[in-house]
């Protein structure tokens, strides 16, 4: 039996996968403030054109350059790992295999696309990158890339996560970059909401604005902002985990997944793995494929499908998605990176077309699931992350009940090591159930209905 299953260097993806090229039901595009499609010229301020590219792109296939992969050697391609001892202690027939994302030096899968992203910055002259970050893998991500390709780095970080983490905010000085909390007194959109609320725990929306803000006023424009989820070409660069994993499944002999699983904050770990099996089950295998978010952020659940801003101060352009309403201020729930009030417009529109069927659960029943993780495969893994591990472990009770010897693929997004005050919450018992009520929604209806009306159009082939 094979429990870590390794590719050679020379085999690691040499190019990205763009789902977009594949979709059934081309997505809508994104709006700009006048109602109309955005063009790329329009986001020119807050990206390089390199990428903009690469958001746009519909084609399928786009080269990694040999210089990003020089980078990303350091940790790819990762380990495809069975967790044997969690299927023993379920005595489940179904084989559990994940792909372990926790090895880069973050610790999770962002620096996938964080490398790209400060690369094509580099190349396009830019120096400095804003972003945010939520659990703060992200913005350890960034910083981590900038150092390494050679850019400044500044990071909003959201005040609940900030105060939670303070490691993660000293792995960012130790890679050079500066990071501050959020909302901050350093732009009018964190003043503004300091003002309005100045003891609010933050989001992502708020800090997604912060960091825009200041990449769109540096007077010497040489400041771009960094975004680690969400956008297409974010998407398009984790893809390089699906690839592997079924490359690895494949040298082993093992059957295509049945089921495939990912934790959804902005959708791009899930994405990442679950893309390239996205386009097996347009070509018609028969995937479960399966986004799984807080019962406290139920985006994909419970939220409307509309056109919606981004960030909490309306600057980005309306996106087709999912959304809680970009005023949303999620309840402080330990999985800081599943705390958007949006998704990923590419991973929106495969759940509208029933390629994927997203799932909430509960923060108890994801600590309780990692909690048997760490006792069974013995690693620790980030809160987000859990809510995937308690979705597999619902999946393989399931089909020990059905009898059926299914293969289920999950994410392991990242390891918990810098997480473990959600850890001591849960374990003294200071975690509550938590279900968005329902009157959170009704402001949700009203945030919303301003905006343009996006239709959910499928195929109605899923
Ligand atoms: C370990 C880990 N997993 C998952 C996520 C959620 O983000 P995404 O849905 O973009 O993968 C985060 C975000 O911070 C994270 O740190």
């Amino acid at each position: 039996m094979d429990r870590k299953i390794l590719l050679h260097e020379k085999d690691i993806p040499k190019k990205w996968y763009n789902l977009a090229a594949d979709l059934p039901t081309p997505m809508l595009p994104p709006l700009g403030p006048d109602g109309n499609p955005v063009n790329p010229e329009m986001l020119t301020p807050v990206f390089p054109m390199n990428l903009i590219e690469q958001e746009v792109s519909p084609e399928r296939w786009i080269d990694i350059p040999e210089e990003i992969l020089d980078i990303l050697y350091r940790w790819r391609p990762g380990p495809l790992r069975r967790a044997v001892y969690l299927e023993r202690y379920l005595d489940t027939p179904a084989k559990i295999y994940y792909k372990d994302e926790s090895t880069s030096p973050p610790g999770s899968h962002k620096p996938n696309t964080a490398v790209p992203q400060a690369w094509y910055n580099k190349q396009f002259g830019i120096e400095r990158l804003t972003t945010e970050t939520g659990a703060g893998q992200w913005g350890s991500a960034l910083a981590f890339a900038c150092k390494l390709v050679g850019l400044e780095c500044k990071v909003f970080m959201v005040r609940i996560s900030f105060d939670q983490k303070p490691f993660r905010k000293l792995m960012m000085q130790t890679w050079g970059a500066n990071c501050i909390a959020s909302p901050s007194t350093e732009t009018n959109a964190g003043r503004a909401i300091l003002e309005k609320m100045p003891d609010t725990p933050g989001s992502l929306g708020i800090a997604i604005s912060e960091a825009i803000e200041q990449a769109v006023t540096d007077p010497a424009g040489k400041t771009r902002y960094s975004l680690g989820s969400v956008l297409n070409h974010v998407m398009l660069h984790q893809t390089i985990i699906g690839q592997e994993a079924k490359a690895q499944l494949k040298s082993i002999g093992e059957k295509m997944p049945d089921v495939v699983i990912g934790c959804a904050g902005g959708g791009s770990n899930f994405a990442g793995l679950a893309f390239p099996f996205t386009a097996d089950k347009i070509n018609g295998a028969d995937i479960e494929i399966i986004p799984v978010e807080p019962t406290a952020c139920p985006t994909l659940t419970r939220a409307p499908f509309a056109y919606d801003f981004g960030d909490t101060a309306c600057t980005t352009p309306l996106l087709p998605m999912y959304s809680l309403g970009h005023d949303f201020v999620p309840p402080p729930i330990h999985a800081g990176g599943l705390r958007y009030h949006g998704m990923a417009p590419l991973v929106c529109q495969c759940v509208v077309e029933g390629l994927h069927t997203p799932r909430a659960i509960d923060q108890i029943e994801c600590y309780e699931a990692a909690i048997t993780w760490a006792q069974t495969e013995g690693f620790i893994c980030a809160p987000e992350t859990s809510h995937a591990v308690a979705a597999t472990i619902q999946e393989a009770k399931k089909a020990k009940e059905e009898g059926k010897e299914k293969v289920i693929l999950f994410n392991y997004s990242g390891h918990g090591l810098m997480d473990l005050t959600g850890y001591d919450a849960y374990l003294s018992g200071k975690l509550d159930r938590y279900s968005l009520p329902d009157e959170m929604l009704e402001k949700t209806e009203e945030c919303l209905k301003k905006h343009p009306q996006a239709e959910a159009r499928k195929s109605g082939k899923w």
